[in-house]
């Protein structure tokens, strides 16, 4: 489904019915990274996924937006579809969108999943990383970001046993217009620091990390877990950055322990 979200056309699916369980993609991804998660959960929850502005079928535009704006474009969607309140599920740079609607709409969220994410704000290096990624993507496309993003996202284990995965992965990227990849890296480069953030939350929230995530290693999510008061860290073996993609039976059934455990 499409639909034209604070000026842009967006592509989302909502499917199923009961608690909306609303899924924020990584970075250079889609949503159909939340594929596996869909499939486990639509006959008991109602699912939302969305392709970000830049990403996937939604529209493209090279400007210079925030994270924010990325957030914010959530939170009309959920106007559009009629949620007042949703558990939200966000993998890495889907989790800083997290922080972000969590601190200006904390109405809106019954429970947060903070997947392969980090709170911290990047450090010069990692903005000067994210300028070189960034002329990049302008000079050689989504296919020279692919090349260096897979050994990023995916564990050893998954890019040599696993190569469908890998294939799915590099499709994602390759189908993200160069433009959503630079105003991405962009839109990081200056997310503020949310680290302030993680004790004012109240709602319960699940952190998951693959044990071999190199991205946002397992250091993070204790970080995250130790200073968020309803926090459970589930750690999912032979996964990299990519856990839910990786390794959908052990991230759906972390989920769903969450979600039953929480009543949600
Ligand atoms: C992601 O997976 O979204 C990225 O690794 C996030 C980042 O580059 O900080």
């Amino acid at each position: 489904m499409k639909t034209i979200i604070n000026g842009i056309q967006l592509a989302y699916t909502d499917e199923g019915q009961g608690t909306p369980l609303v899924f924020l993609h990584a970075f250079p991804l889609s949503q159909v990274m939340w594929r596996p998660q869909m499939h486990a959960l639509v006959n008991s929850y109602r699912i939302i996924t969305v392709d970000l502005r830049g990403h996937g079928e939604s529209d493209a535009q090279l400007w210079n937006f925030t994270i924010n704006d990325y957030a914010d474009d959530i939170i009309s969607l959920l106007d559009h579809l009629n949620i007042a309140q949703a558990v939200f599920i966000g993998l890495s740079m889907g989790g800083y969108l997290l922080f972000s609607l969590y601190k200006n709409f904390p109405d809106r969220v019954k429970a947060l999943v903070l997947a392969d994410t980090r709170a911290q704000a990047d450090s010069q290096e990692g903005k000067d990383g994210r300028q070189a990624m960034a002329q990049l993507a302008h000079k050689e496309g989504a296919s020279a970001i692919a090349d260096v993003m897979l050994p990023k996202l995916l564990a050893p284990f998954t890019i040599h046993q696993c190569p469908e995965i890998v294939d799915q992965v590099r499709a994602m990227i390759l189908q993200t217009p160069t433009e959503g990849i630079i105003v991405d890296l962009m839109a990081m480069a200056a997310r503020p620091d949310s680290t302030d953030l993680l004790s004012k939350i109240t709602c319960p929230t699940l952190v998951i990390v693959g044990e071999n995530d190199v991205a946002t290693p397992v250091a993070e999510s204790h970080y995250i877990a130790e200073r968020i008061a309803d926090s459970t860290l589930v750690t999912i073996p032979e996964a990299g950055h990519l856990s839910n993609f990786e390794q959908p039976a052990a991230f759906n059934e972390a989920l769903r322990n969450f979600l039953t455990t929480h009543r949600l």
